[in-house]
């Protein structure tokens, strides 16, 4: 089976090989656990392989991103990698050709309407929506969410991109069952310090790591330990 670099060497081991192209994955994570860092690792293993890569911010604004992710030698100035900011702002602008923002964040269908209507002109091989739960907050009623998410889900696997939405963590979420699959990343204190660990929760087509790892952010980014264990 055809797998893909994750841009993480560690991780890539765990999943045993990379990711399957072509399908829609899920990071998990608390505040500050590395889901904008790993994301990132993935577009810009896209981009050095010559890809074109999309990265949509919902929640942190392009500047801010690309300071912090520079900080990880992360240079996202690159003709390669489309970034949109369809983060809040005050006044309305364009994020898409004629899609305004608030357009944009109030509505599922219409994030994925104009991620299609992208997709068209230009064939993006990895997308980054980060996070998904600006979006998921658009939607209360749970059955209606359910079948957005799907509907965007089939949109998505007409265009062969491999997806990564992040999340917030929580303990039940649908996307989790909808996705190919779900990596956690966990933040738990020990003796004062921050111990972090990555784990797979769910990957389908594929064998995979069930254990969960250390892992640790660096000025490189994630650095994860595939044969250490948590314990
Ligand atoms: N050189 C470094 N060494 C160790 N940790 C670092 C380094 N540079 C940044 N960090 C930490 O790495 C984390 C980067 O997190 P990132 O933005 O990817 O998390 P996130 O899960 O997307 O968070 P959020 O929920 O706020 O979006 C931050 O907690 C930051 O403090
Ligand atoms: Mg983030």
């Amino acid at each position: 089976m055809k797998k893909i670099s994750t841009g993480v060497e560690g991780l890539d081991k765990m999943l045993n090989g990379g990711l399957i192209p072509g399908r829609a994955y899920l990071v998990e994570g608390g505040p500050g656990a590395g889901k904008t860092t790993l994301a990132m690792h993935f577009l810009m293993e896209g981009v050095r392989n010559g890809e074109k890569c999309l990265y949509i911010a919902l929640e942190e604004p392009i500047p801010s991103l690309k300071e912090d992710m520079r900080a990880f030698g992360f240079e996202l100035d690159n003709p390669n990698l489309r970034l949109i900011d369809a983060t809040p702002v005050g006044e309305k602008r364009s994020v898409f050709a004629d899609i305004l923002y608030e357009d944009f964040a109030v509505s599922f269908e219409k994030l994925t309407r104009s991620i299609s209507e992208e997709l068209k002109t230009e064939s993006y091989s990895r997308i980054v929506i980060d996070p998904i739960t600006m979006l998921k907050l658009t939607i209360k009623d749970e059955l209606k969410y359910r079948r957005a998410f799907m509907a965007f889900l089939k949109v998505l696997a007409n265009y062969d991109a491999t997806v990564i939405f992040t999340s917030e963590l929580s303990e039940c979420d649908i996307e989790e069952y909808l996705v190919s699959g779900v990596i956690q990343l966990r933040v738990v204190e020990q003796n004062g310090k921050p111990l972090r660990g990555i784990k797979i929760r769910k990957f389908r087509g594929s064998s995979f790591d069930e254990e969960a790892r250390p892992y640790k952010i660096t000025d490189k980014g994630i650095v994860v330990y595939p044969r250490e264990s948590m314990l």
